[in-house]
């Protein structure tokens, strides 16, 4: 099949979050499995171009609503060797400081930045005679390419037997945004209903991304059931549940070409399960890198998160002071986010100076520091749609501490319940269970360091590869692909 994966972020060229391995993982498993599969992202000014091959493939004139045009530039590179991406510039979109937002907040005409991009992944298509079968759009940013598909059958003929698959990455971003920027999308006032684009207002990308996609997934089994009741479904839950025969969880995998303590260049020592001495080192080396007391004995709680409210930032911060003036534990962070959050780890690495350390930013290199380099890996989310750092963790011999949601209760089983368990489990979004979980596994570490080590090599020994969940999605192509045609024919 000739697929495109359609996003935002790909790694390792834009990343702000797990989109962006997700999208590069996927595509080369698809590759892989013999499809003919390219992937699209906006040509954004913080992509290092002095890394990448990249070449000039034209110029394009993309059509928006309103008379306007924009000529954009196709570029070129390569994504593993043998993928093409392709990178779509233009300056006044995509020349900024940041890919979404900037400290000072989310950029205002980002429904036309990614409107603009979306109708361009058509034209570009066109222009190229490049045809896919599928078109995979992720989250909100490309949603419309799938609604573009549907509404003007005519306009994009060459396309009448693409299907198109949408995967919800998380259901909290929606892409709401004023009516007004309708008609630059050349969308019709006809379309701003209840049950197509219109949101209390305002327009809602994933909305009409829910209605006109011929299927929709999401990136865990446990979060496809999570979205369809009201409190997970964000507002949603309704509409999803009327597409709920084309509605499917996949599970993201870990590519193990990038996340592998065996081969890992990125880390100071490499290791696996049968021999953990590399992670000692590792343990060594984040201690030093974060200026934390150099023990072997004390256990190093690590974190790698955005700082948003979604991953249980605020659960944390009511507990961390006192569970580090209590309990005999070291405390890593990388994480960047909502300044209130970045505030409070650079205070509290101040004031538990040598037993707690942050860094705010991004960094590829700590990333791996710290799931090699760590015993445990916190993660409190309130809601989890797949997440990636359980499962990194897990490859790395990092024993999750992590909240039953999402993704995680479909990755994570919990070693005081089951023998085969690789981490510690809580239920309630609540502050006293994130800190009683923490306290247990502290004292575990202490007390039964074998029941420890059994959950570390059971996590190591776990299969996350992305092989299963390729073959997934390429199934769900072929179903869509040919209901397509039949419905053609
Ligand atoms: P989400 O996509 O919701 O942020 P995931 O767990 O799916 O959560 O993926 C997070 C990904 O982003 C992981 O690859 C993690 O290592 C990475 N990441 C998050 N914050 C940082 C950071 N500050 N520096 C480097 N990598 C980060
Ligand atoms: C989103 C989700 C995360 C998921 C990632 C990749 O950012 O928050 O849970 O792992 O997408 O699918």
């Amino acid at each position: 099949l000739k697929i495109l994966l359609i996003a935002s972020e790909c790694s390792p060229f834009a990343k702000v979050g797990g989109l962006a391995d997700m999208i590069f993982s996927l595509s080369r498993s698809l590759a892989k499995l013999g499809h003919d599969v390219k992937v699209i992202i906006p040509f954004y000014s913080v992509i290092d171009k002095s890394l990448y091959n990249i070449r000039f493939l034209g110029s394009a004139c993309v059509h928006m609503g309103c008379n306007c045009e924009h000529w954009i530039g196709l570029h070129e590179t390569s994504l593993d060797g043998n993928i093409p991406l392709w990178l779509v510039e233009y300056a006044d979109y995509f020349n900024r400081r940041g890919i979404y937002d900037e400290p000072g907040g989310e950029y205002k005409d980002n429904a036309y930045r990614f409107g603009m991009f979306s109708k361009a992944v058509l034209e570009i298509c066109k222009e190229m005679g490049w045809i896919p079968d599928v078109f995979h759009v992720n989250d909100w940013q490309t949603f419309l390419v799938s609604v573009f598909l549907k509404i003007w059958p005519n306009l994009l003929s060459p396309f009448k037997k693409s299907a198109s698959l949408l995967t919800i990455h998380n259901i909290c971003y929606q892409g709401k945004y004023d009516a007004m920027v309708l008609p630059y999308l050349g969308i019709d006032w006809k379309l701003f209903t209840a049950d197509t684009f219109e949101d209390y207002g305002q327009i809602n990308l994933l909305k009409a991304g829910i209605v006109y996609s011929d299927f929709i997934t999401t990136v865990s089994p446990t979060y496809a059931k999570e979205i369809l009741e009201p409190i997970g479904g964000a507002g949603l839950s309704e509409i999803l549940r009327k597409r709920a025969d084309t509605l499917m969880g996949i599970l993201n995998g870990v590519d193990m070409e990038v996340w592998n303590p065996k081969i890992d260049p990125l880390i100071p020592a490499n290791y696996d399960k049968t021999d953990l001495k590399g992670k000692r080192l590792c343990k060594e080396a984040l201690q030093e890198k974060f200026g934390l007391q150099k023990s072997t004995n004390v256990p190093i709680v690590g974190m790698v998160t955005r700082l948003h409210v979604q991953k249980g930032i605020s659960l944390l911060k009511s507990i961390l002071r006192e569970a580090l003036a209590t309990e005999d534990f070291q405390f890593v962070l990388l994480g960047e986010g909502e300044k209130e959050f970045e505030d409070f780890f650079r205070r509290l690495s101040m004031e538990f100076s040598g037993k707690a350390a942050s860094f705010i930013g991004f960094s590829e290199e700590l990333a791996h520091l710290i799931f090699a380099g760590s015993d445990f890996f916190l993660m409190p989310s309130l809601y989890e749609p797949c997440g990636l750092g359980q499962l990194y963790a897990q490859i790395y011999g990092t024993v999750p501490i992590a909240r039953a949601t999402g993704g995680i209760v479909d990755s994570v089983l919990d070693i005081r319940q089951d023998p085969s368990g690789t981490g510690l489990l809580f239920h309630q979004p609540e502050a006293s269970a994130l800190l009683e979980v923490l306290k247990t596994a502290l004292d575990l570490w202490k007390n039964d360091p074998p029941l420890i080590q059994t959950a570390r090599i059971n996590g190591m020994r776990k299969n996350f590869s992305w092989e299963e969940s390729a073959k997934k999605y390429e199934e769900l192509y072929i179903r869509i692909v040919q209901k397509k045609y039949s419905s053609i024919t």
